[in-house]
């Protein structure tokens, strides 16, 4: 079985790569490898985890190299996670998630349709929830209120999937991930930020003065879960209207308020942060915390971590000379 596997030198995407390849999945990962953020990330992650004969530089955006790499591998599964980014980057600039998001998922749904294809995993978002007030987040409530361009491409993958699963009978399973963090995570999200700014002696800025709730969820909780899913592709007999598409939150059902998520990274730095405290950003939402209860009744999966073990892991990680941007 031949696996393709986007945004292969991005956090999760280099993490799923490698878990995949040590249990012998035959894969290739494809990335653009683009400066969104410091690309000595992205390549310290490739070399870290031995992916370097197993990734190609590739736009998803680019359909005739998407088309050409589908023809020449044939592959059976796809997990799709490359896309841009962020929320408040979105804010400025909004046409990279036009480009990565839409024409580039696209892209990826041509290619499964047209090159026989038989299962399509893809990176949603817990932004889809965007203001939802009902926690925790069910798969089954309304997402419809998205509050930033972002999560609206992420709401839009999702139905864009949903309609090639049911026109051209390919399996799809969406996964809304809910605030990764971890070794090699990525430098726009805040575990990194604060570690950066405490090391060097420069304030953190805590949004909504601290008043925020996250589901944060192990990286390795969240490449586990990913390739759990890939191995349970779903049946369209088991599936709504008999289309053969699922979605599944995946966190760690453990929200924790902002303030003591900073605690923990201080203690485990061994220094306290100084603090800006300021309101909230355009874009951001006040809470997040995952029902991952289908994903554990229907995939027989839970992410584990907790967050005093994970914080342990990347500030090890943080601090070693694996971390280009320590
Ligand atoms: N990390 C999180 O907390 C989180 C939460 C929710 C959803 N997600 C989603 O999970 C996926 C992976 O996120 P991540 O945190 O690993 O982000 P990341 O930015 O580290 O990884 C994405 C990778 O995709 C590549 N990429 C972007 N556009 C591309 C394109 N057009 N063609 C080829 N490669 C391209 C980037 O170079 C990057 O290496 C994304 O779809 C993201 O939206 C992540």
């Amino acid at each position: 079985m031949k696996i393709l596997v986007t945004g292969a030198a991005g956090f999760i995407g280099s993490k799923v790569m490698s878990m995949l390849l040590r249990r012998g999945d035959d894969v290739i990962g494809v990335d653009n490898f683009n400066d969104y953020y410091d690309v000595r990330l992205k390549h310290g992650r490739v070399e870290a985890f031995g992916l370097g004969d197993r990734i190609r530089k590739m736009d998803i955006a680019d359909k005739a190299a998407v088309d050409a790499l589908f023809e020449a591998e044939k592959f059976d599964k796809v997990i799709n996670l490359a896309a841009q980014a962020g929320v408040r980057y979105s804010i400025t600039n909004p046409y990279s998630y036009l480009e990565s998001n839409l024409v580039g998922f696209l892209n990826i749904l041509e290619a499964c349709r047209n090159h026989g294809v038989r299962y399509l995993v893809f990176a949603s978002s817990s932004s889809v929830y965007g203001l939802n007030a009902k926690v925790p987040y069910s798969e089954d409530d309304k997402v419809d209120n998205p509050v930033s361009l972002y999560a609206a491409t992420k709401k839009s993958n999702e139905l864009m999937a949903h309609a090639y699963a049911k026109l051209y009978g390919f399996a799809v399973t969406g996964l809304r991930y809910f605030t990764v963090y971890g070794p090699w995570g990525r430098p726009d999200m805040s575990p990194m930020l604060f570690a950066g700014a405490i090391s060097r002696g420069e304030a953190i800025k805590v949004f909504n003065n601290g008043d925020m709730i996250r589901d944060f969820t192990f990286i390795d909780d969240i490449a586990e879960g990913t390739i759990r899913v890939l191995d349970h592709q779903p049946k369209a007999e088991d599936c709504p209207n008999g289309v053969p598409y699922k979605v599944y939150n995946i966190g760690c059902s453990n929200p924790v308020r902002l303030m003591d998520f900073i605690s923990e990274i201080e203690t485990a730095y061994g220094k306290e942060a100084n603090k800006t405290f300021l309101p909230m950003q355009p874009g951001d939402v006040y809470q997040t915390n995952a029902d991952t209860s289908h994903l554990e009744r229907e995939v027989g999966y839970k992410p584990h971590w907790n967050l005093h073990e994970g914080i342990s892991e990347f500030m090890k990680w943080y601090k070693s000379d694996l971390n280009p941007l320590k």
